[in-house]
């Protein structure tokens, strides 16, 4: 610990333990945010891939699971904070978990309608989201306090987190099917056009470049992930830590699966790339 010159304030000067927190692979769209942003912190990556798609689940056994994997999960990796990056969880459990663990900080994923409804000129924006993040009141709420001056295409797809997890796992995915789910999201009317898109679910930046491909005019995708990796920064200087430093070399951080199967493929290979290396889950976690 370091005391900060001038201030009464200490430092830490250890690297925070971060544990990053989806259904599946899409946080890893958030993890490398913010990885990029704090490279030296030491990361555990958690994906509930055993009770994947999370979008399909009835709202109060979402709720069980997430904190039954937190209560495991805060209590093996000891986090200084914890993300949950999955906006089909983040939109329904954050109150309860941070009832539950006030002390630790939870940074949620939430549907980025309020950036994307500031920067639309046409005033039509699209929401594309899991079916269970489209009927939260969170959701709703959200585009009734910031984007009431525009018209929004709230679009539920049930196929595409299921895609994006397929594509990761070096599966050959379908063009025509994912046109098919993104069709909706593209609203003319009165000489005006949908120009913005937001992916809230954090598995859609993986079928990123299929979706300018497939778009049938061009659009700004809105991802999340920097908005979130820079909210993480600003949390973890306030709960004491030094600022990031990006040159620092990153460690090897830890990816959990809770289905308990073996990472294969080109999977190995994705987590290798993110410095992260598989260990097993607590078996209390599969289901
Ligand atoms: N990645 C998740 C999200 O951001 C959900 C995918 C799913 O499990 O349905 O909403």
């Amino acid at each position: 610990m370091l005391r900060r010159a001038g201030y009464s304030q200490i430092i830490l000067t250890r690297e925070p333990v971060i544990l990053v927190f989806d259904s599946g692979l899409g946080g890893l769209t958030v993890f490398a945010g913010i990885a990029r942003l704090r490279p030296g912190a030491d990361y555990v990556y958690v994906a509930d891939d055993a009770v994947f798609p999370y979008g399909r689940l009835e709202e109060h056994v979402l709720i069980a699971r997430v904190r039954k994997i937190m209560e495991t999960m805060i209590a093996q990796a000891q986090p200084d904070i914890v993300v949950i990056a999955c906006n089909t969880a983040s939109t329904l459990v954050l109150p309860d978990l941070r009832a539950a663990w006030p002390k630790i900080p939870f940074v949620g994923t939430v549907p980025a309608v309020k950036p994307a409804a500031l920067q639309s000129r046409s005033h039509m924006i699209s929401v594309l989201a899991t079916p269970g993040t489209v009927a939260r009141d969170y959701t709703r709420d959200l585009i009734r306090d910031y984007a009431a001056h525009c018209e929004v295409a709230l679009v539920g797809s049930r196929r595409l987190a299921p895609i994006a997890e397929a594509f990761m796992h070096g599966q050959v995915i379908d063009d025509a099917e994912i046109a098919r789910e993104i069709a909706p999201c593209f609203v003319e009317a009165q000489g005006r056009r949908t120009d913005h898109v937001v992916l809230a679910c954090t598995h859609y930046p993986l079928l990123l470049p299929h979706f300018e491909r497939l778009a049938p005019w061009p659009v700004e995708f809105v991802d999340p992930a920097p908005a979130i990796a820079r909210r993480v920064d600003h949390v973890l200087r306030e709960a004491g830590f030094a600022p990031a430093d990006h040159s620092a070399t990153p460690r090897l951080g830890a990816a959990v699966f809770t289905s308990g199967r073996e990472a294969e493929g080109p999977l190995v290979r994705l987590l290798q790339e993110r410095s992260l290396v598989q260990r097993s889950a607590p078996s209390t976690l599969m289901p």
